[in-house]
């Protein structure tokens, strides 16, 4: 499969939100992804579902939610009724996890769960055939614009070993850093799914960056 590419909308210009969805929308982007942040779980504070509720007016492409938030099952009506495709809850912030996403997949949406860049994929053993997808954090969440950590690439590589191991079928997202170098490894250790915000959003072209983020 060719890879997908997600930007996030953490960087675009939340004064023109509605410029930047535009340009998402004539762009190859695949998905849009939105990181909602709560204060608690990570350090900062993002935007929450009097934004997210305007989106999908806006957009046919589908919508990528990454919840960096502590108690993420309290909002799987609120993130399926905004439209979302996909719903990602850290793995840090559920006790119950195999509870969450099945309640994320009753309510239509797929399920995503997301790793902190120290936490082992082998923690998925259990849970990963019951996935649509892995989001790798490769960054610690919070904020836009950081290095890439590269151990990351190796956690790809480990994670597609346990998906074929187990005959899952997740999808690998990779989330933080990335740029056409990083961006590279990614896909060649098996990174199904590339999220991209600064590196798309300061860029002078950002239509052009998503084309060449595709092209890797
Ligand atoms: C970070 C967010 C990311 C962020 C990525 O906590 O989860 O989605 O927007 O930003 P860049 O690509 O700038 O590292
Ligand atoms: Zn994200």
């Amino acid at each position: 499969m060719n890879h997908l590419v997600a930007p996030s909308l953490l960087s675009a210009d939340f004064l023109h939100l509605e410029k930047d969805i535009e340009m998402l929308n004539r762009s190859e982007a695949d998905w849009i992804h939105l990181d909602v942040m709560d204060g608690v779980f990570v350090p900062n504070i993002s935007f929450g579902f009097p934004i997210l509720n305007l989106l999908k007016e806006k957009t046919a492409k589908p919508l990528d939610v990454h919840l960096m938030i502590v108690q993420p099952e309290k909002f799987v009506n609120e993130v399926a009724e905004m439209g979302a495709e996909y719903m990602n809850v850290h793995y840090e912030a559920c006790p119950h996890l195999h509870r969450v996403v099945h309640a994320i997949k009753d309510r239509g949406m797929k399920a995503g769960v997301t790793l902190n860049p120290h936490t082992p994929v082998s923690l998925l053993e259990e849970i990963i055939s019951d996935l649509d997808m892995v989001l790798l954090m490769s960054v610690n969440p919070g904020f836009g614009g950081q290095r890439f950590i590269e151990h990351s690439v190796e956690k790809v590589a480990a994670l597609k070993q346990l998906i074929a191991r187990k005959g899952a079928h997740a999808l690998i997202e990779v989330d933080g850093g990335v740029n056409l170098e990083t961006g590279k490894r990614l896909v060649d250790a098996g990174a199904d799914v590339l999220v991209a915000g600064n590196f798309v959003f300061s860029s002078e072209d950002p239509v052009e960056t998503i084309h060449q983020l595709k092209m890797l």
